[in-house]
């Protein structure tokens, strides 16, 4: 074979490579290029094709034709390789866009709950007594005719029962259990179970045979005051309703005392304050521990005198917060309930 056969098998050696690398180069899957591969690679390609002329070439030149398809092959080989693994990977890539799962859920963020407007009131008034040395007691919301009344100096019969419509329970005797209408039936508690000195506050929920109406409610809570002590004058009930005022309201709001009628005290009071604006807002009832009570639980009224004081903690609620109408905090709307 003359050399110009060789020179030729090294051309077409030549044009095989440039053949094959466009062709890798313009198939689009993997399968294209293992064809393609095939092609020029197999046995029966045309690199092989090239190699079986090797035989009837000349030893050198035979050297030289190898030589030149073994680069060719490497050539085509590596271009191979890096075909193959970008498309792999971009294969693996489509897979994986394809088999993607959004688990993700978009949902919004929790809601905080928080107390409700008269617990929270109830609290702050807690806390305004407590630090003015009170303690804090409570007592059951059914309550004997001894507790609510007969100890507090309401005689049976007596007229000033009628201030309160009680809801009765069927119990015992008829009219002999109810749902208190008060908190002061606490303070005869407290008297019964302790000695003087008595600094206690008490706030509970109480009951009335009451229509639901802006101002009123069947179910509400009261907090009672009782300080039993030594030498414990009017002056004393004045200046801690005063305190009191300022500390829970605020310094520009303050307090009076005005002449009322409560069975369980003498002389009594109604508790008032005045809003910045000028105008004046009953809040409780108050006075000096009658001495019939203060002897119904076993305390010397000769040697230990004492004041109470009681109001309602849904009305001040309201007053705190500009709500006009009780029924509001009941209803249970979460509209109203948010804003507090
Ligand atoms: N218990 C009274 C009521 O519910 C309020 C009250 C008045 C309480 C005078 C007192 C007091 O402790 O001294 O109307």
């Amino acid at each position: 074979m003359s050399s110009s056969e060789a020179d030729a098998l090294v051309t077409t050696l030549d044009d095989l490579v440039e053949e094959a690398l466009a062709t890798f180069d313009d198939v689009a899957s993997l399968s294209g290029l293992n064809e393609a591969a095939a092609a020029v690679l197999g046995k029966r390609s045309s690199l092989g094709a090239v190699k079986q002329q090797l035989g009837a070439l000349a030893p050198d030149e035979r050297k030289v034709v190898g030589r030149a398809a073994n680069e060719a092959r490497t050539r085509i080989q590596a271009r191979f390789d890096e075909r193959q693994a970008t498309m792999q990977e971009a294969e693996r890539r489509a897979q994986l866009e394809a088999e993607r799962l959004d688990l993700t859920e978009h949902t919004s963020s929790r809601r905080l709950g928080h107390l409700h407007l008269v617990t929270q009131t109830w609290q702050a008034l807690e806390d305004v007594f407590v630090g003015m040395g009170f303690t804090v007691a409570e007592g059951p919301e059914i309550e004997t005719d001894w507790y609510n009344f007969e100890a507090l100096n309401f005689p049976e019969g007596h007229t000033a029962r009628d201030m309160f419509d009680t809801l009765y329970v069927d119990v015992g005797q008829p009219e002999s259990t109810l749902l208190r209408t008060h908190t002061s039936p606490v303070q005869v508690r407290v008297m019964e179970r302790s000695e003087p000195p008595i600094y206690t506050i008490s706030p509970g929920r109480v009951f009335r045979r009451d229509t639901a109406d802006a101002t009123h409610m069947p179910v509400f809570h009261q907090i009672e005051g009782l300080v039993v002590d030594e030498g414990i004058t009017f002056g004393d009930l004045a200046g801690t309703m005063e305190a009191f005022t300022k500390a829970y309201f605020g310094g520009d709001f303050t307090s009076r005392l005005r002449p009322s009628y409560f069975p369980f005290t003498e002389p009594s009071a109604e508790f008032d304050i005045r809003l910045p604006d000028g105008t004046w807002l009953e809040l409780g009832g108050s006075g000096m521990v009658h001495p019939n009570v203060l002897a119904n639980c076993h305390i010397d009224p000769e040697r230990f005198s004492g004041f109470a004081f009681g109001f309602g903690i849904d009305r001040l609620a309201l007053v705190r917060h500009d709500v006009d109408d009780l029924r509001e905090l009941y209803r249970n709307d979460v509209r109203f309930l948010r804003q507090f």
